[in-house]
């Protein structure tokens, strides 16, 4: 019994730090956004339901669940931390849109994102300038990408929320 107590004791702490560690190594917390300010980014990038939406550092998938379920779209999650992305999984079941939403577990930089009609990312500004080249040489003409508080150097915005500090850009 003592030994079935230990082994759940360090599973417990290894998932613990994983959740925790993972996040930090990538240099980011995996928290999330009040719902209405992704509601808020979602709406400005003019969402058609079908389309595919790419969420960088997808945390605990709530962006994804949000964009399937109120949008109808086909939302793709890049997420570093293996702990989040089996959250995001058992969330997207249990909201009824996990054939909507996939999750990748890595590094969305080696991802190729051609895909994304719309792309979010809710980052840092060292990310922006590692991501506007990326994203310029990816993604196809008329995607929208939202940026939560940090900018695209080199890119035109196309609407700033001022309030909320959600950027909209258009490729
Ligand atoms: C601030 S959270 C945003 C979570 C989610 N997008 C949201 O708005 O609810 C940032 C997430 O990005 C992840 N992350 C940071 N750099 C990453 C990278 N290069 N590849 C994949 N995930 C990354 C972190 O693990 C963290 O969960």
């Amino acid at each position: 019994m003592q030994i079935l107590f230990g082994a759940l004791a360090v599973f417990i702490i290894m998932i613990a730090l994983l959740w925790v560690l993972v996040p930090a190594i990538y240099g980011l917390p995996p928290v999330s956004s009040r719902d209405e300010r992704i509601r808020r980014a979602l709406e400005l990038a003019n969402p058609r339901a079908g389309e595919t939406l790419y969420d960088l550092g997808s945390g605990h998938g709530r962006v994804l669940i949000m964009a399937a379920k109120e949008f109808g779209l086909n939302a793709v999650g890049i997420e570093a931390g293996p702990v989040q992305c089996a959250v995001s999984w058992i969330n997207a079941l249990r909201n009824g849109v996990s054939s909507n939403v996939h999750v990748e577990a890595g590094n969305f930089y080696k991802s190729n994102l051609k895909d994304a009609d719309i792309v979010f990312a809710y980052l840092t500004s060292d990310h922006g300038n590692r991501l506007q080249e990326k994203l310029g040489r990816e993604l196809k003409p008329g995607a929208r990408v939202v940026t939560v508080s940090f900018e695209l150097p080199g890119w035109n915005i196309d609407f700033f929320d001022r309030e909320q500090l959600i950027y909209l850009y258009k490729k």
